[in-house]
């Protein structure tokens, strides 16, 4: 959504849900990654931006102790008392409140009570990170609400700290610090190893990044997910402690690394290799933006997809169905998995000429292959969680 959307179906949905204008407005978008897929949480590279596909949140200040909900897309309401409770019953999606709201709190800030509003086009649980666009606005209304005001990166911090300690994904930093961190036209180059951001324009001339939500929602996924991470650390830490290399950095960047891995147990050399080779296509990808070959970047979006299929074994038949008949549609220069896989959605690099044909095809062949509709969606950089004037 944008934020004039923002400001007129927000103002709107929530003066109908409360009899009383918002007096605060936020815009929060969702993360796409264009490469560097599960290397964050082990200290890799990263290439996100914060999607144009957002939530949108209308705030009021209320002065008990107790924030009231209204999820406009749903057509349903819910509340609680503060401080929340996580695991008192209530709607799925509270539980992303109820956890920043004690993240803030077990930080030493004090959350007052608010009534809010929420309402937006991000698609949820598509592997667009709609839970830190969730977390992030929460975060923005409760510190309006409460008379506290949080640097952008605190914010993702305590955010990122919401989701590992109360929702069990063991996850990295980069969707909470895409969303919080992200700017129009950029995309951002993060070291998670050092935390280190190069901002980076993404110039597509005559091409479009699309993304296909297969429709297939992760399931059982969170222990996959906490699974590759601890094969990965435990790679990446049995070959540190060999003595060789003094920081991960270091490890990460050796173009020798092969002959250190040949002694690990076999169930981790794949997983360890698709991190180092990931983070060399994220440092190829950048210099493809930096010197505009997107026939290039397409061909290394496609390898980061094969090595998440192969050896991080973290995607499914449909995305891989999507992946191969994108790759054999004309106008397609590149595609993968997007996010942590077991389900989600697909990254496209299409070009312009071709993008409706693409749609169109694409969406035919899933449907006649899996009786799913596939949804596309055109994605572009835009600027992190902000507030929008009224
Ligand atoms: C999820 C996590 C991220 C990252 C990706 C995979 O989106 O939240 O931290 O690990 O999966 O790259």
């Amino acid at each position: 959504m944008d934020d004039k959307e923002v400001a007129s179906t927000l103002t709107l949905g929530f003066s109908q849900s409360f009899g009383t204008p918002p007096e605060i407005l936020v815009n929060s978008p969702g993360r796409i990654n264009l490469i560097g897929e599960h290397t964050d949480y082990c200290g890799g590279l990263v290439l996100p931006f914060a999607s144009n596909l957002s939530i949108g949140f209308a705030a009021l200040p209320r002065p008990e102790p107790r924030v009231a909900v209204e999820y406009l897309d749903l057509g349903e309401g819910d509340s609680f008392a503060l401080p929340p409770r996580i695991e008192e019953r209530g709607m799925a999606s509270s539980r992303y409140l109820k956890g920043v709201i004690q993240a803030l709190q077990s930080n030493g800030y004090r959350v007052g009570g608010m009534d809010l509003a929420i309402m937006g086009d991000l698609p949820i649980e598509a592997g667009m990170s709609s839970s830190a666009a969730l977390e992030l606005g929460t975060c923005m209304c409760a510190e309006f609400c409460s008379n506290l005001r949080l640097d952008p990166l605190t914010r993702a911090k305590i955010c990122h700290q919401a989701e590992r300690e109360y929702f069990g994904v063991q996850c990295g930093i980069m969707d909470q610090y895409a969303c919080a961190l992200g700017e129009r036209e950029r995309v951002l180059l993060i070291d998670c190893a050092t935390g280190y951001i190069e901002r980076i324009p993404l110039k597509l001339d005559g091409s479009a990044l699309l993304v296909c939500d297969s429709r297939v929602r992760r399931e059982l996924s969170n222990s996959a997910y906490n699974l590759r991470r601890r094969e990965c650390e435990e790679a990446i830490s049995l070959i540190m402690s060999r003595g060789k290399y003094s920081s991960l950095v270091e490890m990460r960047e050796d173009s020798e690394w092969e002959m250190e891995a040949e002694n690990l147990p076999l169930r981790l050399q794949p997983r360890l290799k698709h991190f180092i080779e990931e983070n060399q296509r994220v440092r190829w990808a950048t210099e493809c933006l930096k010197n505009g070959d997107l026939e290039r970047l397409g061909k290394i979006i496609y390898q980061s997809h094969c090595s998440l299929r192969d050896l991080y074994h973290v995607s499914i038949a449909q995305l891989d169905f999507l992946v191969d008949r994108a790759m054999a549609t004309e106008g397609v220069l590149g595609s993968r998995l997007m996010g942590a896989g077991f389900g989600g959605c697909t990254l496209n690099l299409v070009l312009k000429e071709h993008v409706d044909s693409f749609k169109k095809r694409i969406a035919a062949e899933y449907r006649e292959r899996y009786g799913l509709e596939a949804v596309l969606y055109e994605v572009y950089p835009s600027e992190g969680s902000h507030f929008v004037s009224i």
